[in-house]
């Protein structure tokens, strides 16, 4: 019989969450999304289908979260201020979100007896220490802004709760992923966004630093397809699972894609580069093939074909 209690997917009305919305309702399953829409947005929802309720409240909320987690098959905890440099501006607020929220995740699952949850952590945590290397998830943690010390400090605390109240955490540390639906409308937001939305709009594009920085980016579609394997699978892989391809790409490189995709490219200008910027992020993703059946690659090339073509 099939199971008629909801996943909870928190932030699930964001970039991310959405898509793992739609894989799952396209399996006919129910859905609970619980997001503040202070970045997510209801357009990215198909709030008419009678299989998703959606539930306008903030993580930081122990009540409003321990009602969203009741009845639920499972969670997926994806909301979060995504953005980076928003902590650097604002720790104590991003601090709710990005910490707050996910033990208040936890303490609801245990008071209503869900085991199985997915968290949305990040290579963040690693800092500088990659050193141009592939990252392997042994490297030693330094995380360098409040927000990557938020993501460390939440697998921490799921650790905590998977031996001492049997939940079961799949831990995924995301690099750079990107696809339809990542809002471009704030600077601090994913720099694939604003770069296509740009080269779209004509508008000047500004590279922080020498684009000689390199990010491993993920297509949307391919994390949705190992999300959807580890709310399915029987057990979940203990510590945390980089989530790339082990491929550099360069912000250089990335706009000459982007060019050749769009036709050319407007201005392009080099400003100083950000405050606490990783020079260097590249997944070793051994754990991920050991553990996941990976789907095939949707590289950079492809990935922004498709971005454009939605937009
Ligand atoms: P997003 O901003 O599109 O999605 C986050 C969602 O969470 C938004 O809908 C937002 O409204 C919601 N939200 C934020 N604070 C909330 C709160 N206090 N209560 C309820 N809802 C709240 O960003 P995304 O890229 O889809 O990120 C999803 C998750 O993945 C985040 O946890 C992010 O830190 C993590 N992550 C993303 C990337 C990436 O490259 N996009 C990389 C590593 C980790
Ligand atoms: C991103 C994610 C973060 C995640 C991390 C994991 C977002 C908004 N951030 O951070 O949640 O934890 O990956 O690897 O999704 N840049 C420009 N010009 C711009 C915008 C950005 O040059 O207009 C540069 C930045 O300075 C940086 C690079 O592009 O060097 C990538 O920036 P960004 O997309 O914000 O990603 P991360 O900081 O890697």
């Amino acid at each position: 019989m099939s199971d008629s209690r909801p996943i909870l997917i928190t932030g699930g009305a964001g970039f991310i969450g959405s898509h793992l919305v739609d894989a799952l309702l396209a399996q006919g399953r129910h859905v609970r999304v619980l997001d503040n829409l202070s970045m997510g947005r209801l357009a990215n929802l198909p709030l008419d289908n009678p299989l998703l309720q959606f539930i306008q409240g903030d993580v930081a909320d122990s009540a409003v979260l321990a009602q969203a987690v009741a009845g639920c098959a499972a969670v997926a905890h994806l909301a979060a201020v995504a953005s980076v440099q928003a902590s650097v501006d604002d720790p104590v607020s991003t601090h709710q979100s990005n910490f707050v929220g996910t033990l208040n995740v936890c303490e609801a699952m245990r008071l209503h007896g869900v085991k199985r949850v997915l968290f949305a952590s990040s290579a963040a945590v690693y800092g500088n220490n990659g050193e141009g290397q592939a990252i392997d998830e042994n490297t030693a943690k330094a995380p360098l802004t409040p927000y990557a010390a938020d993501k460390l400090a939440s697998e921490h605390y799921l650790d905590f709760y998977r031996r001492q109240h049997g939940l079961e955490p799949a831990i995924f540390r995301f690099f750079n992923i990107f696809g339809p639906r990542q809002d471009p409308s704030s600077p601090y937001s994913g720099v694939i966004s604003i770069f296509t939305q740009r080269a779209q709009q004509s508008l000047p594009i500004s590279v922080f630093g020498d684009g000689e920085q390199t990010r491993d980016f993920f297509f949307v579609a391919d994390l949705v397809i190992l999300l959807m394997q580890a709310l399915n699978a029987p057990h979940v892989v203990e510590g945390a699972v980089n989530v790339g391809w082990n491929q550099a790409v360069s912000l250089n490189q990335l706009l000459a894609e982007i060019g050749e995709l769009c036709g050319g490219l407007p201005a392009v200008s080099y400003q100083a580069p950000r405050a606490g910027d990783i020079r260097h992020s590249r997944a070793n993703n051994q754990r991920l093939q050991a553990h996941y059946q990976l789907p095939q690659a949707t590289l950079i090339q492809e990935g922004l074909r498709r971005l454009l073509a939605q937009s």
